[in-house]
């Protein structure tokens, strides 16, 4: 009898110790909450394996815990397309056959789009692409403000608006993460320039840093619950900026409560004490060069691995800044590839063409267009000469990080041959760059005389000359590591323009780029199209646009000079940009781009906002709910946009405001909502806008936050900065 209930309890026991077993431990259950995960599973980590999380392995990873079944960490660029698949240790192409993506627009052009549902498409859709090749963190997208033109990496951000940046920043991190995607919002912060990128050190007052360069990752983190962060290569106030208390701990993690991971720029970081205790997570690089030394394990050099992990044996360090690094890492990975919804993503689809195809398509700018010489009807044009390298040069190589390896991309040429018909076009390349490259500029192995002739020969007897040039994300032609060395085209272009000019005045000229250029011959060419860099689908939108078969509805996110001088970090000289070799001191403070126009007097060649229909809108009267507000309130704003012209088309509708009476400075005026509005010829629409009055607040330096004067504020209701169609004075209380 003894022995028979020994025996029950001893079944009991084992039965008892398999269920235990067959139980699923908390980090690897996903029904469980994350914080429940994330505490289990940092209980079963050692001290190596923890430090391991918080430094790369190769170029684009970081360990997991392969012995508890985490995954590693694979990241990619961004934020136009999916990064080929490099080498473990090499920046060098490792020569997959699978890992073609689709290209799609540059984030200027998504700017110009003034649609957030545009910015929700491409996250969505680059999301889609980044979950098939598997990859947990997308590293875009990239809102550092558009402060001078010379800037290289202007491209790769949203213009000079932290409003409009704010707006369409949110929508693309939301898209990118419905697929267990994390994006990567970049470069925080104050990496306006490319020029000493690494070492300067920027001066900005606390107004600036909170009106204008921080903005857009506020909403990121507040509003779009972005999962990581990169750090910038630069410093700010004397410390880099991957570990910058500051900017880390008491603005990102304390004032803002991120809760994700703080990823360094490849190479940003450069003392491990300041990286253990300023807010830096994880650290990448390139392979030793973010170090001064190089060895054969130089992963385990990096500053948050050997050196953290002697520092954490010898006391130096404290285990709870450990514990909350990589809490923060595996919270991320719980959050993409170890999240139970995941979906499966998509890669090179035709909805992601498609996509690419919208965004371009709404993107466009329409500059300029004399006596209406856009759109060229196909039935016309039956001799038409396209002129221009750009024509049919690849603009999705090149930048630097963000170049890409495509499936295919249309050149403007061929979307021109298909749309016009190949018999109807002839062309010519007018100029040459020579290949593309990172590093330097390579001298064109052409004679560039007998090119610009044969050109201008060519455009004689043309119906109509579409000049297709602009910068080409060469080195110092908006790429990334240096920044433009000149404001005017390079490669002779303005000559060649000027020539073409002398034998044929019917131009259109399209120009690729992410920043303003000189124009010197504007007076004499009736039709610019801004047509930024826009991927895989760049030659059907352009010619899609100049057939008149799409509406242009872009409106420029950043404003163009007439002179460089014009701009306004440019004209406080070597100080204020590019810097005096160690530092620079941001002048201009809260004045940058249209602010710094308007409030200036300044006219610019082309205003902030601006971009022409090839219909009209005609504004309605506006009003608003009450003439008088308390600062908690919203004005409630109303009126009808009306196409009054004979074609469909889009306007976007531009609310800015004035103080008008202030004891501190503030810019004439301030972008504080917009709307997109689509409208078929004679169709009118009853717009309809919650301002709250919150958002006209300034940074008050003194008290170290937001703050108000009472008083009369103008509300502005226009079609760009400079078209202003109505005002209307509110008084808030
Ligand atoms: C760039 C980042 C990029 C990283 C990885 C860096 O040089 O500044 O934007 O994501 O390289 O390619």
């Amino acid at each position: 009898m003894k022995n028979k209930s020994i025996s029950i309890v001893a079944i009991c026991l084992l039965f008892l110790v398999i269920g235990i077993k067959a139980q699923k431990a908390i980090y690897l259950d996903s029904t469980k909450p994350i914080e429940e995960r994330v505490k289990d599973a940092l209980s079963k980590m050692t001290l190596e394996e923890k430090i391991a999380m918080c430094h790369a392995q190769s170029k684009f990873s970081s360990k997991g815990v392969p012995r508890l079944g985490i995954p590693e960490v694979w990241t990619d660029d961004g934020p136009h397309g999916i990064r080929e698949e490099v080498f473990w240790d090499e920046w060098k192409g490792a020569g997959w056959t699978n890992d073609s993506c689709t290209a799609f627009p540059a984030l200027t052009c998504l700017a110009a789009t003034f649609n957030p549902e545009m910015a929700l498409l491409f996250g969505q859709s680059i999301g889609e692409e980044a979950r098939y090749r598997n990859k947990a963190v997308l590293l875009g997208p990239g809102v550092n403000i558009y402060r001078t033109p010379m800037n290289g990496r202007n491209f790769e951000y949203m213009g000079e608006d932290p409003y409009l940046s704010s707006r369409m920043v949110v929508p693309y991190i939301h898209g990118v993460q419905q697929n267990g995607v994390a994006a990567c919002v970049k470069h925080f912060a104050l990496n306006n320039q490319e020029e000493k990128r690494m070492t300067i050190d920027v001066l900005v007052s606390d107004r600036a840093l909170h009106e204008i360069y921080l903005p857009a990752f506020k909403a990121a983190v507040e509003e779009g619950k972005v999962w990581s962060i990169m750090g910038s290569y630069n410093q700010f106030r004397g410390e880099h900026c991957c570990h910058n208390d500051l900017l880390l701990n008491k603005i990102l993690k304390g004032d803002w409560k991120f809760d994700g991971v703080v990823i360094s720029d490849w190479g940003g970081v450069h003392n491990s004490d300041q990286a253990v205790n300023n807010g830096l997570d994880l650290e990448m690089g390139t392979s030793t060069d973010g170090l001064t030394s190089k060895g054969k394990l130089a992963y385990s050099d990096y500053y948050l691995a050997n050196p953290y992990l002697d520092g954490l044996k010898s006391g130096k360090y404290e285990m709870k800044t450990l514990d909350d690094k990589v809490s923060r890492i595996l919270r991320m990975i719980f959050r993409t590839t170890m999240s139970a919804n995941r979906p499966f993503g998509r890669f090179v689809s035709p909805e992601h063409s498609d996509a690419a195809l919208q965004i371009a398509e709404q993107g466009i700018v329409l500059l300029k267009n004399e006596k209406q010489l856009l759109p060229l009807s196909p039935c016309n044009y039956k001799k038409i000469v396209v002129i221009g390298e750009n024509a049919t040069k690849s603009l999705t190589i090149g930048g630097g990080s963000s170049s890409l390896k495509v499936a295919y991309e249309v050149s403007p040429l061929e979307g021109l041959e298909k749309r016009y018909g190949k018999e109807n076009i002839v062309y010519s390349q007018g100029y040459a760059s020579g290949p593309s490259n990172y590093g330097k500029e390579i001298k064109p192995n052409i004679n560039t005389d007998s090119l610009q002739n044969v050109a201008i020969e060519t455009a004689k007897n043309a119906d109509v000359v579409i000049f297709i040039g602009g910068l080409n994300k060469n080195k110092n032609q908006d790429c990334e590591g240096g920044d433009r060395i000149s404001f005017n085209l390079p490669f002779n272009q303005d000559q060649l323009i000027q020539e073409i000019l002398k034998v044929n005045k019917n131009m259109v000229l399209v120009l690729a780029s992410g920043n303003a250029v000189a124009m010197p011959w504007i007076k004499d060419v009736p039709a610019i199209v801004q047509s930024w860099y826009l991927g895989s689908e760049s030659g059907n939108a352009i010619a899609a646009v100049l057939s008149g078969d799409v509406n242009p509805s872009g409106k420029l996110p950043f404003s163009f000079p007439v002179k460089l001088e014009d701009n306004a970090a440019m004209s406080f000289g070597e100080i204020s940009y590019p810097g005096d070799g160690t530092k620079q001191e941001y002048k201009e403070d809260i004045l940058v781009g249209y602010r710094w126009f308007d409030t200036k007097k300044i006219a610019p060649l082309f205003a902030f906002g601006h971009g022409l229909s090839y219909t009209t809108f005609s504004f309605g009267k506006a009003k608003t709910d009450k003439t008088s507000y308390s600062k908690s309130d919203s004005v409630k704003l109303s009126f009808e946009i009306k196409n009054s012209g004979k074609v469909r088309g889009a306007e976007v509708a531009q609310i800015y405001i004035s103080d008008v009476k202030s004891t501190v400075l503030r810019p004439l005026k301030e972008l504080k909502a917009f709307s997109k509005v689509f409208l078929e010829p004679g169709e009118s629409k009853l717009i309809e806008i919650s301002l709250p009055i919150k958002d006209w607040a300034f940074y008050n330096e003194k008290t170290q936050s937001w703050d108000f004067e009472q008083g009369k504020f103008t509300i502005m209701i226009g079609a760009s900065s400079g078209d202003v169609r109505q005002k209307l004075n509110v008084m808030v209380e």
